[in-house]
């Protein structure tokens, strides 16, 4: 009896191998944390654009870091009938619940640039290197400013890639605020990732230190934008060097003008082609293979694929950002 079964399960997972879906057949859902900042603009361009080309039928939802919204957002896709789920979440641990769901559908799920955390279920994850992120961030500001007092920030406490980013700096940072060679002023996450709050920050830690501040870690571009305008208000911008990441133009300009000290380019147009690539794959019932790589979720290894991030300064931006024609000249350099 036992073997019969097995042999009929068998024979069932051998039609399913086979009978590849075609692109054209199936829904694929997206859902993402915001437009407000350029590379989330980006993500969802190259995804629509990948998704057109393979004749997906790509319905994309915005959740304007909002958790509740991103739930019903998801189970409204769940309910459209997609075969997979594109998710960058707003709130890593709340939207486990969205795997749960997307799972009951039979819905395979891609985390895509954000890990979903504390899920026991089996998805896979699509990012960078988020530790290296950090990593590049802290050795380089390390590096410029061994000593002195530091502005240490990080993103949202919502975003699992904000505590990765800050891990890779700090392994940086860390030694020499024990040594007592820089000292931390200010230690805070930043809500929402929002420009504002990372400026409001920046101008209590100047003012709670008369404006003797050394050096700023900021985790991305859009908070770095906020922190130069609370250096520029005490005429520091351009003096106190500050990290960002992301490689928008914003940031590019302000690298190139000299208030901001670096990015780090993450080629969203590459993760953008592997969501696609592997929502095809998936759709098939193919397996994605990621060479044996995982990140922990605090339940359990989520398979990952990991893209690489790479440093820019004003030295190497014209080989990585506008070579590589992540952005044009006219618009890095404009007058
Ligand atoms: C992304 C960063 C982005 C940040 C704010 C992070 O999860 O990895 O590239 O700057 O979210 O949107």
């Amino acid at each position: 009896m036992m073997k019969r079964l097995c042999t009929l399960l068998g024979l069932a997972a051998a039609i399913l191998a086979t009978s590849t879906a075609r692109a054209a057949d199936f829904k694929v859902g997206l859902s993402l944390p915001t437009q407000r900042e350029e590379r989330w603009v980006k993500d969802k361009q190259v995804m629509e654009a990948e998704a057109k080309k393979a004749g997906i039928d790509l319905r994309v939802q915005v959740t304007d870091n909002d958790a509740a919204k991103q739930v019903a957002q998801c189970e409204n896709l769940i309910s459209q009938g997609v075969k997979v789920l594109i998710l960058a979440p707003h709130d890593a641990s709340s939207a486990a619940v969205i795997i749960d769901k997307a799972a009951k559908a039979g819905i395979r799920v891609i985390s895509y640039d954000r890990l979903v955390t504390n899920s026991p279920l089996d998805y896979y994850y699509l990012s960078f290197d988020n530790v290296k992120v950090g990593e590049l961030q802290g050795e380089f500001i390390t590096r410029k400013v061994p000593k002195g007092s530091y502005i240490v920030l990080a993103g949202s406490p919502t975003d699992n890639n904000a505590k990765l980013f800050r891990e890779g700096a700090m392994k940086f940072i860390k030694p020499l605020a024990d040594k007592g060679d820089i000292k931390i002023v200010m230690d805070q996450f930043v809500k929402d990732w929002q420009p504002s709050e990372a400026q409001k920050l920046c101008e209590q830690a100047l003012t709670a230190n008369q404006n003797k501040v050394d050096a700023v870690l900021a985790p991305n571009d859009g908070t770095a934008g906020g922190c130069i305008q609370a250096l520029a208000a005490q005429g520091l911008a351009g003096k106190v060097p500050i990290t960002g990441q992301d490689a928008e133009l914003a940031g590019a300009i302000r690298i190139v003008q000299g208030t901001q000290s670096m990015t780090i380019f993450k080629d969203t147009r590459e993760l953008g082609k592997r969501a696609i690539q592997m929502a095809l794959e998936l759709a098939n019932g193919k397996p994605i293979d990621t060479q044996g790589r995982t990140v922990n979720n605090g339940k359990k290894d989520v398979p990952s694929v990991l893209l690489t991030p790479f440093i820019v300064t004003k030295d190497n931006l014209d080989e990585q950002l506008i070579k590589s024609g992540y952005l044009t000249r006219e618009k890095v350099y404009r007058k």
